[in-house]
């Protein structure tokens, strides 16, 4: 047992809490360390919208981000997601600052260990569901039926394995949804960033999308979602929220803390 309870650290650490105690960081998938984004104002000077924000997300962690619109959720998502860069701090991915990367290691790992979902589904209009899916496995080197084997799979993981040759008109939303979240099982990623990926869907297919994504991440990977929704955010373990760029984490009453 170790003396000092430590709350705020991920709950799917791996280890005792001892040896958490030492090494909190080092166990982290990413990790934030008064990372600031600031965007050029219409009269040219910087405007901050991400404040200085320090955090970790663990391996297999849950993580949903609140928080109202203009708020700056996605603009915290395309950072931990390396799409786009820190304007100070420094973010770490498995222990490596992401800033020291260059641009083509950043696009290897976004290709092969990071999986993204978004809002409007993103999917190419004039391909099965089965390429799609395959899609995001082209910057793999798998040979090509490893790639057709692995997308198949990931479309029987979300229900669709009836599926595999429909084009996406030929889809329901909701099923659409589950070929982008194929696309993105399919590379069996570290971690799934999600961007309201209920918002174009109705509530019901909503919520099945989120207990979908949900079981998809108990293989490991770690999952971060924003949401509107209070209702799909009461089913993560950890909640942040962020209000003019401010992220602060919510406990389980729904109440902030710095
Ligand atoms: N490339 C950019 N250049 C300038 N300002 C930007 C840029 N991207 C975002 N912003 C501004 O940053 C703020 C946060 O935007 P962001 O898209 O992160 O909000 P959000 O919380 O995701 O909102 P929503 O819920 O509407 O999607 C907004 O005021 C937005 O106008
Ligand atoms: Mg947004």
């Amino acid at each position: 047992m170790s003396a000092t309870p430590i709350t705020k650290l991920p709950a799917a650490s791996t280890g005792t809490g001892d040896s958490r105690q030492e090494e909190p960081e080092g166990n982290a998938l990413l990790t934030l360390d008064h990372v600031t984004k600031a965007f050029t104002g219409k009269d040219g000077s910087p405007l901050e919208i991400l404040h200085p924000t320090t955090l970790n997300i663990g391996h297999g962690e849950r993580i949903a981000i609140v928080g109202p619109s203009g708020s700056g959720k996605s603009t915290l998502l395309s950072l931990l997601g390396t799409l786009d860069m820190p304007t100070s701090g420094t973010l770490r991915y498995d222990g490596e600052n992401v800033a020291a990367m260059g641009e083509r290691r950043r696009s290897e790992l976004r290709a092969e260990r990071i999986g993204f979902v978004f809002q409007q589904f993103h999917l190419i209009a004039t391909v099965s569901a089965l390429e799609n899916v395959m899609t995001g496995l082209q910057y793999t080197d798998l040979p090509r039926r490893e790639r057709r084997e692995r997308a198949a799979e990931a479309l029987e993981q979300v229900g669709l394995g009836e599926r595999l040759h429909h084009r996406p008109s030929q889809l329901s939303g909701g099923e659409q949804q589950r070929v982008a979240i194929a696309r993105a099982l399919a590379k069996q990623p570290d971690i799934i960033f999600a961007d309201e990926p209920t918002g174009a869907l109705d509530t019901d297919t909503g919520h099945a999308i989120i207990e979908l994504l949900l079981r998809a991440a108990d293989q490991g990977a770690s999952l971060v979602v924003v949401t509107h929704d209070p209702n799909i955010a009461a089913r993560f373990p950890r909640r942040l929220h962020i209000q003019d760029g401010m992220v602060t984490e919510l406990d389980e009453g729904g109440v902030r803390h710095a």
